[in-house]
């Protein structure tokens, strides 16, 4: 069993282990907050009573009869009650007069490619792409693969969807033709939407190659539906394939929209698992829109009439569906959506954009915020960021060094920082403190939000004292959580609800300050967070045994400075490799790797080795492997089948032998 030592947590855990500053919310900012003292006190005297006062924030064509029915592990939030999500994002809106309001300031990554959507503008859109699938055959309850740059056709494509109540699949688009293969036939999505490609520091990269071999495996799939916006020549499928500025663009700009159920599905996100198969997490509508919304206002205290909302990250990953999609539309809010890297066009990019759209809230990931600080504060100092008010982090457990970098470099020491720790499985943020009531600690995520139950369990389930870790659990249901693992319902109960019987096991070990205050140490399964990105080791490893070549391949997660934690790959190959042929053999790895998942799966190390370390029952020793990977003295290692393999290992890898960084 994996435990929840030190080891597992990349850089920034010694650190943060001996950190004790903290800084007590900032004055002015309380009294106009949206979460007031009390909250925390209120939502748990009754924390049913809670949600349902939050869901009244959403307009329902049918209210429910029960907040809540528990059949462990299963829930159903808002029995009863009928919303439309694509309604509640964008038409109510306008309704009530706020059509004019930019939704999103959205920012290509071509200098002075730049469009202004109005909620007046999203609800044409959505119709005229709703109508388009209705066109394509789409009916509720049919699955809709989308695989697009950050452009705003991403998110009118999934409000579309939303609104049919056609659970959407959203594929990142950094995900090779093999991954989204295997996804769209998990899905059995009979229409795929994307793009002939996108723009990737200064150049065309191609998305719609990777969608026509994908879909060589995928016979089911009728229609694909082809934005344009890099121009680039793209191979045409007859029947099949239609641009979206042809389908969509003549379709008429009303679209009646239906109320679905409150647990009709929303979409099916896949992420990366213990297993070499990706799991397609499920959230349904209304809980999912409550809870977005809900911790949207008061995790980043919006205030729709005036703030600009910024997360920067990809519509691919959870992190977009919730905090740049659902829950700021939710709110009414204008956001910033840009679709390029934080160093296109100049390392300074982010920070005049920040300038010209006067951002006042900004959440991003720590290993961005450790590229910033590499990159030096004379960038963020030569910009006027005084319109920023809140900045956040999620993805990854942050160093109090990048903490205070952002404080003091980017919210010059005025802005509270919410360190917000959640999962794709959760829909939305659980563990954050609350600018304006919650205290800050420099890589403290601090408290459960009101109305979440979390503790911090030692092996047998006994909750740790202050001062201790262990696994962080959460003792009752939330409102976004994950309805299931799609089509895989043993692999639901088994991943979250075994370990600890009644309790949902995220995977990550926790600690108790002496102040009771939370602290997240990273996961504690084979799962892996490179740039704040979920791989899994095993998905990796049966990449590489793909490979003709290999044998055996073992993979753990080092240290790294940057991305947190970096793949390290240790592979036994067939036949005899020597010197020059061993590099050479290393970069062919390394770059099938990438092909057949993704470039955010490459290795940043790969150590040929004659064999790999193993218990006497055949068990890869990963734990050792770690050690090795990061340089670690070993101790000991009594209880591997052959201990020269390991030195043998640990020999190489202080020379230097197998490394092919770039
Ligand atoms: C894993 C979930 C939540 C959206 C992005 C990642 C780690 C996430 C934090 C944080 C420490 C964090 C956990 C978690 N994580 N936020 N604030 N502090 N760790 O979603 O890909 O589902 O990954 O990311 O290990 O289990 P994800």
């Amino acid at each position: 069993m994996p435990d929840a030592s030190a080891d597992r947590t990349g850089p920034a855990l010694s650190a943060l282990l001996h950190e004790t500053r903290q800084f007590p919310p900032p004055a002015g900012f309380a009294a106009q907050a949206n979460a007031q003292p009390g909250i925390y006190e209120e939502a748990a005297a009754d924390p049913l009573a809670w949600w349902e006062r939050q869901a009244e924030h959403l307009q329902w064509e049918q209210r429910w009869d029960r907040v809540l029915e528990w059949d462990l592990p299963y829930s159903k939030w808002f029995v009863g009650g009928k919303l439309n999500a694509s309604v509640n994002c964008v038409d109510r809106h306008v309704a009530a007069g706020i059509g004019d309001r930019v939704a999103y300031h959205w920012v290509g990554e071509p200098e002075g490619d730049t469009r202004d959507i109005t909620y007046a503008d999203l609800k044409d859109l959505v119709a005229q792409a709703a109508n388009a699938l209705v066109e394509l055959g789409v009916e509720a309850g049919d699955r809709v693969a989308i695989y697009l740059p950050m452009i705003p056709e991403a998110v009118v494509a999934m409000l579309a969807c939303a609104r049919l109540g056609a659970p959407h699949s959203v594929i990142f688009g950094g995900f090779s033709a093999d991954a989204l293969a295997s996804r769209i036939l998990d899905a059995d999505a009979r229409v795929v939407v994307t793009a002939d490609g996108g723009w990737r520091r200064g150049t065309a990269s191609p998305l719609k190659p990777a969608v026509d071999a994908a879909l060589e495996q995928c016979p089911d799939v009728r229609s694909v539906l082809v934005v344009r916006r890099t121009g680039q020549d793209v191979a045409w499928h007859e029947g099949r394939d239609h641009w979206w500025h042809d389908l969509v663009d003549r379709q008429s700009t009303t679209h009646e929209a239906e109320a679905f159920d409150a647990e009709q599905p929303l979409y099916i996100m896949y992420t990366s698992g213990t297993t070499a198969k990706p799991k397609g997490i499920l959230h349904t509508t209304g809980g999912y829109l409550v809870h977005t919304s809900t911790t949207h206002r008061l995790v980043f205290d919006l205030k729709p009439e005036r703030d600009v909302f910024w997360t920067a990250a990809d519509i691919g990953w959870v992190t977009g569906h919730s905090y740049i999609v659902y829950g700021p539309l939710a709110n009414g809010a204008t956001s910033v959506m840009y679709e390029g890297t934080p160093d296109a066009g100049g390392q300074d990019r982010w920070w005049r954009i920040v300038e010209q759209h006067k951002v006042s809230i900004l959440y991003t990931a720590p290993t961005t915020i450790r590229t910033l600080m590499k990159w030096g504060e004379e960038l963020p100092a030569a910009h006027d960021l005084s319109s920023l008010r809140l900045l956040g982090s999620v993805g990854e457990p942050i160093n109090p060094e990048a903490w205070m970098w952002y404080r003091t470099n980017v919210g010059r020491d005025r802005c509270p920082i919410v360190d917000t720790w959640w999962q794709t499985e959760t829909g939305g943020i659980l563990i954050s403190p609350l600018p304006g009531i919650t205290a800050t600690k420099p890589g403290a995520a601090m408290r459960p939000l009101p109305g979440i139950s979390a503790k911090v369990i030692d092996n047998d389930g006994n909750e740790v004292g202050n001062g201790e870790g262990g696994y962080l659990v959460l003792t009752e249901p939330w409102p976004g959580m994950l309805r299931g693992i799609w089509g895989d319902p043993e692999r639901y109960q088994e991943t979250y609800w075994s370990r600890f019987p009644g309790y949902y096991f995220a995977g990550d070990g926790a600690k108790l300050d002496d102040d009771g205050d939370l602290w997240l140490l990273g996961r504690v399964d084979d799962v892996m967070n490179v740039s704040g990105h979920r791989i899994s080791t095993a998905e990796i490893e049966h990449a590489l045994v793909g490979h003709p070549r290999v044998a055996e391949a073992a993979v753990v997660g080092a240290s790294d400075a940057t991305t947190g934690q970096a793949v390290v790959a240790f592979v036994t190959v067939k036949g005899e490799v020597e010197g020059e042929e061993g590099e050479a053999l290393v970069r062919e790895l390394r770059d099938h790797v990438a092909t057949v998942i993704s470039p955010i799966a490459k290795p940043r190390q790969i150590l040929l080795t004659p064999d790999l370390p193993k218990t006497r029952s055949g068990k890869i020793m990963r734990r050792l492997l770690r050690d090795v990977a990061e340089h670690r003295d070993l101790g000991d290692v009594t209880t591997l089948l052959d201990s020269s393999v390991v030195s043998m290992i640990d020999e190489k890898m202080r020379t230097g032998a197998a490394s092919d960084d770039e």
